[in-house]
């Protein structure tokens, strides 16, 4: 894994004590919008199987509990993942600690759904991700994307307003593009590096139809979701 994805999977791994209190601001001013993403989603049920890539807390395993037969909740950190069987006390639910781009299920399944996992995907990674993603597909498959548009909502710290030496040549080697490099700070202090690609919807209606997938996708500002399925 490039180093630069290394430092994103350590710094989810630390920061997953304060995930849930800190992933939305106080209040969570945008749960309307999240909810019609939520509503789009559920509709995408029932089905026999479906995978959750970054799972994470468990934002949207819940959901996914309840609209399939089984879920295969897919994470790069065993901490968040230990979080989210707390709070998704589901027996459906089976949890894999595993990187997307290796991980593979033994069969595919009819739904993949990611929410907040693909703005943190370099554009470099962008075609080897979504071949990962319609490699776990089944015939007939559907993904679920939920993620956020170039929203002025509230803004990250770009890792070049950091200057440190070289910081841009040095991002850029490590396969991400200089724009698409953020600095998140823990609680204590700690910084790390992590991928921040906010997609226009249109524009990402655009690259996956280079690479063979069509999409309905909604903008409902800071977020965009819906559906992506490969082309016949
Ligand atoms: C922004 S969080 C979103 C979590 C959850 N989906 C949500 O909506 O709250 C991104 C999650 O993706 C996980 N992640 C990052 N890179 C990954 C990778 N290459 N493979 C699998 N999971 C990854 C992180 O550990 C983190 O839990």
């Amino acid at each position: 894994m490039d180093e630069l994805l290394a430092e994103q999977v350590r710094y989810y791994r630390e920061r997953a004590p304060e995930y849930d209190a800190t992933s939305r601001p106080d209040g969570d001013p945008f749960a309307n919008v999240t909810a019609l993403a939520v509503g789009d989603l559920r509709r995408l049920g029932p089905v026999e199987h479906a995978i959750e890539l970054g799972a994470g807390t468990g934002q949207f395993t819940g959901v996914l509990a309840e609209i399939a037969g089984q879920v295969t909740a897919l994470d790069t950190s065993p901490e968040v993942l230990a979080l989210n069987a707390a709070k998704v006390q589901a027996g459906n639910v089976r949890r894999v600690v595993g990187d997307v781009f290796a991980w593979r299920p033994a069969e595919p399944v009819p739904l993949v759904v990611f929410g907040f996992l693909l703005s943190h995907i370099p554009r470099q990674r962008f075609a080897a991700f979504w071949q990962s993603v319609g490699e776990m597909l089944a015939l007939d498959g559907v993904a679920f994307v939920i993620d956020e548009t170039p929203h002025g909502a509230w803004r990250e710290e770009t890792a070049a307003a950091e200057g440190d030496e070289g910081g841009a040549g040095r991002v850029v080697r490590e396969g991400a593009a200089v724009g698409e490099v953020v600095v998140r700070t823990l609680r204590d202090g700690r910084r790390f590096r992590i991928v921040k690609v906010l997609w226009d919807p249109a524009e990402l209606g655009g690259a996956l139809a280079r690479l063979g997938w069509e999409t309905r996708l909604t903008r409902g500002d800071p977020f965009y979701w819906g559906t992506v399925r490969p082309v016949d």
